[in-house]
């Protein structure tokens, strides 16, 4: 352990998702406390553009996370940093439809699963063998607030979310005694491209989810990320199995 328990120096963490939004505030938080990165998304140049921007070693793959071969080849570049594999945060997701569950079409409940379940439980799996192998390691799932309530319109978003914090739970107790500590952040509403899109095509939602928050705004990405840093942190030493709401009290308010 380092003395300060915040620092990641030495330390590889593998980000899904990281072209922009929640995962590329992931990236400039946890660079920003040393720890070298494995970039993962499917657009190259924002990958790029990101990683010129960091003051540590990174990598970045482009592909897409419900395909194992981008696992594999994350893993492949992890090796090449050559510091510790320590954290994987499953960030990577969507939620692109907006329709009643009992109109959601079949092909839409599997594009949403595949990404945000498959996609984490590929990656875990990957993932997860190296960090047992290696004595240890941090995973985070990005679950959300939609995983927790009953949000209308969005059934497969939801029910993926959802799957992912019982995902954890799981993966929490098989893989505690090798050390390796498994954790979802499950935010609130948060300005990033995927809310913007919902948001700007549902006015009044806006305004809902807004009025009900005791913090009375939504949520920036850095606010988001830095609790998901701190999960991967020595000062998080104790911390497993858990849903770690980032709503600015959005839930509590009921
Ligand atoms: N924003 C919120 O209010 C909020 C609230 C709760 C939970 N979350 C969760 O937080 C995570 C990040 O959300 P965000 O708001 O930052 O969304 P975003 O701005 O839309 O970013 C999503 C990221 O996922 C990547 N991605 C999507 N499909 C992929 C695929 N098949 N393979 C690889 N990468 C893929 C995107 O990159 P490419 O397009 O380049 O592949 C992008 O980097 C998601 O899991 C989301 O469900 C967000």
């Amino acid at each position: 352990m380092s003395e300060n328990p915040y620092l990641l120096d030495n330390r590889t963490i593998i980000v899904t998702g990281a072209s922009r939004g929640i995962g590329a505030a992931v990236a400039r938080a946890a660079s920003r406390q040393g720890a070298n990165l494995v970039l993962v998304a499917r657009t190259k140049a924002a990958l790029e553009a990101l990683a010129a921007d960091l003051p540590t070693q990174v990598r970045i793959v482009d592909g897409d996370v419900a395909d194992t071969a981008t696992a594999e080849r994350a893993l492949d570049a992890a090796e090449e940093l050559g510091t510790r594999v320590w954290g994987l945060v499953n960030n990577a997701g969507i939620n692109p439809y907006y329709h009643p569950a009992m109109d959601t079409p079949l092909h839409e409940w599997e594009d949403v699963l595949r990404v945000n379940l498959l996609g984490a439980a590929i990656f875990a799996r990957a993932v997860g063998r190296v960090m047992v192998g290696e004595g240890g390691g941090r995973i985070v799932n990005l679950g959300s607030i939609a995983g927790l309530t009953g949000l209308p319109n969005i059934g497969p978003y939801n029910a993926s979310k959802a799957a992912l914090d019982a995902l954890t739970r799981t993966l929490a107790v098989e893989l505690g005694p090798y050390g390796v500590l498994v954790n979802s952040v499950a935010p609130g509403t948060i300005r990033s491209e995927m809310v913007e899109g919902l948001l700007d095509a549902n006015p009044a939602l806006a305004q809902r989810l807004v009025a009900k928050a005791p913090l009375g705004r939504v949520g920036e990405c850095h606010e988001a990320a830095e609790p998901i840093v701190f999960l991967m942190t020595d000062a998080a030493s104790f911390i497993t199995g858990q849903v770690l709401v980032v709503d600015g009290g959005r839930l509590a308010a009921g």
